[in-house]
C-alpha cells in the first residue's frame, strides 16, 4: 500500500485532515481513536455498505485503544428517499438509547446520503457531537464528505433543511471504489468534471486525457484524482466555510440538476447524473450569456459522455416545471437565482439569473433525447 495522502481543510482550531489511500478502512480505528477523548463510537452506515465494509471497520475500531467495544452499529435505510428527518430521528433516538454523551463520536460509513444523514444526526444531537467521515462513493469521496455540509430533503426540495458542521477526520478509502457499481462511479465522475471545470483546467485535461485508466479506476489515478479534488473542495471551504460567497461556485450545475431530481421523484437520476445534465444546461446558459463559446460547450458535453454520464434534459420535461423548480433551490430569492456560469475550463463567475432565462437556453439541449 502506497502512503496515504494527505489534505488539510484548514480552519483554525476547527481544522481536520483528510486522507487518501488504498486500504485507510483497515486501519481506521488508530486514526479515529487520535482524535482523544472518545466515550464511545456510534457507527452509521446502510445495509449495503454495512455488508461490504462494516466488519473491516468495526473490527479495527474495536482493537484500538480508548475505543470501547464492541462498536454499537446504527443501519439507516438505503437510497435518496430516506434522507430524511425520519431517519435522523432513528439516529438520536438510538444515540440517547446507548447513553451518548456529548464526547461520542459518529462514523459515518457510506455514500453521500450516509455522510449528509449522520452528519445531521451528529451536528445536532446533544447539541453536537464529533462526526468521522469514511466515504466509500466515488461522489462521497470527492465532494460531500468535505466541508461540513449536512442534512436532509424535503418535500419542497432537496437539502432545504441542514446545517454547516464539519467533520473532524476524514478517511478516504480509494479500495471502495472497486465495487461501487458503474452507474455510481460515473456519477461520482460528474462532481470531479465540477471541479475541473470551475477551478483546475488541469484537471479537465487529465480526465481527458486519462479517460481509460479512469474508466479501469486505476488505483494510483484514482488516489491523486480524489486526493486533487479534496484539495480544491479543502481551498474553497477554507476560504468560504458556509457559503456567503466562493463556495458557491461548487454548485455549478446544482441549480438544474436540484430541479431535475425533484422534477424526476429521486427516481430517474442518481445525483451525479442530474448534476451532469445541470453542468450541460449551465453550459449553455453561459453560452447564452457570453461567458463560454461553444467550443467548450461541446468539449464538456464530450468528456461527460464519454465518462458514462447523461448530458440531456428527459424528453417532454415541462421547462417551465424546471422553472418553477429552479425557484425552490436554496440559492433562490424574489429577485431570482445566484447561477454559477462558466467561463471555460477552470474558470466561472456568479450572476443573478431569471429562471425563465435559465429554461430558455436549457431548450437547446432538450432535443432528441
Ligand atoms: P448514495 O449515498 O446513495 O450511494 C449510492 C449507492 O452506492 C447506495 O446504494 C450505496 O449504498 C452504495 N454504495 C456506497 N458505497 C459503496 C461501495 N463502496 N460499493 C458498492 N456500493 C456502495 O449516493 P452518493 O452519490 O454517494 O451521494 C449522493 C448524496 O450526496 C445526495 O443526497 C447529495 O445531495 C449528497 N451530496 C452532498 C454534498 C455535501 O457537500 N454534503 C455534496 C454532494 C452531494
Ligand atoms: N457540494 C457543494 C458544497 O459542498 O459546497
Amino acid at each position: 500500500m502506497n502512503e496515504p495522502l494527505q489534505v488539510t481543510v484548514q480552519l483554525g482550531p476547527r481544522s481536520y485532515d483528510i486522507r487518501v489511500g488504498e486500504g485507510l478502512l483497515s486501519s481506521c480505528g488508530s486514526a479515529v481513536a487520535g482524535l482523544g477523548n472518545i466515550s464511545r463510537v456510534i457507527l452509521v452506515t446502510n445495509p449495503t455498505v454495512d455488508a461490504l465494509y462494516g466488519d473491516t471497520v468495526r473490527e479495527s475500531l474495536e482493537a484500538a485503544p480508548g475505543i470501547e467495544s464492541p462498536v454499537a452499529t446504527v443501519e439507516i435505510a438505503d437510497g435518496e428517499e430516506h434522507k430524511t428527518l425520519a431517519t435522523v430521528e432513528g439516529i438520536y433516538d438510538r444515540v440517547l438509547e446507548l447513553g451518548g454523551d456529548r464526547n461520542a463520536v459518529v462514523i459515518a460509513l457510506g455514500g453521500g446520503v450516509v455522510g449528509d444523514v449522520a452528519g445531521f444526526a451528529a451536528a445536532t444531537v446533544l447539541r453536537g457531537l464529533r462526526v468521522v467521515m469514511l466515504p466509500t462513493t466515488l461522489l462521497a469521496q470527492v465532494d460531500s464528505s468535505v466541508g461540513g455540509k449536512t442534512g436532509v430533503n424535503r418535500p419542497q426540495g432537496k437539502n432545504l433543511v441542514g446545517a454547516f458542521h464539519q467533520p473532524s477526520l476524514v478517511l478516504a478509502d480509494t479500495a471502495c471504489l472497486s465495487t461501487l457499481s458503474g452507474r455510481e462511479y460515473s456519477a461520482g465522475l460528474a462532481e470531479v468534471v465540477k471541479h475541473g471545470v470551475v477551478a483546475d483546467a488541469e484537471l479537465l485535461e487529465l480526465l481527458e486525457q486519462k479517460t481509460d485508466a479512469v474508466l479501469a479506476r486505476d488505483p494510483a489515478v484514482m488516489s491523486s484524482i480524489v486526493a486533487r479534488n479534496c484539495a480544491i473542495k479543502a481551498d474553497v471551504v477554507s476560504r468560504d466555510e458556509t457559503e456567503n460567497g466562493l463556495r458557491r461556485i461548487l454548485n455549478f450545475g446544482h441549480t438544474v440538476g436540484h430541479a431535475l431530481e425533484r422534477l424526476t421523484d429521486y427516481k430517474r437520476y442518481v445525483h451525479g447524473e442530474a448534476v451532469s445534465i445541470g453542468m450541460v444546461a449551465a453550459a449553455r446558459v453561459s453560452l447564452q450569456q457570453g461567458a463560454c463559446d461553444a467550443a467548450f460547450v461541446e468539449r464538456l458535453e464530450s468528456l461527460l459522455d464519454s465518462l458514462g454520464l447523461p448530458t440531456s434534459l428527459p424528453a417532454g420535461l415541462d421547462r417551465e416545471a424546471v422553472a418553477g423548480a429552479v425557484m425552490h433551490d436554496k440559492k433562490a430569492s424574489g429577485d431570482g437565482v445566484v447561477f454559477i456560469l462558466t467561463e471555460g475550463a477552470g474558470s466561472c463567475r456568479q450572476q443573478l439569473l431569471d429562471p425563465a432565462d435559465i429554461a430558455a437556453a436549457m431548450g437547446d439541449s432538450a432535443a432528441g433525447v
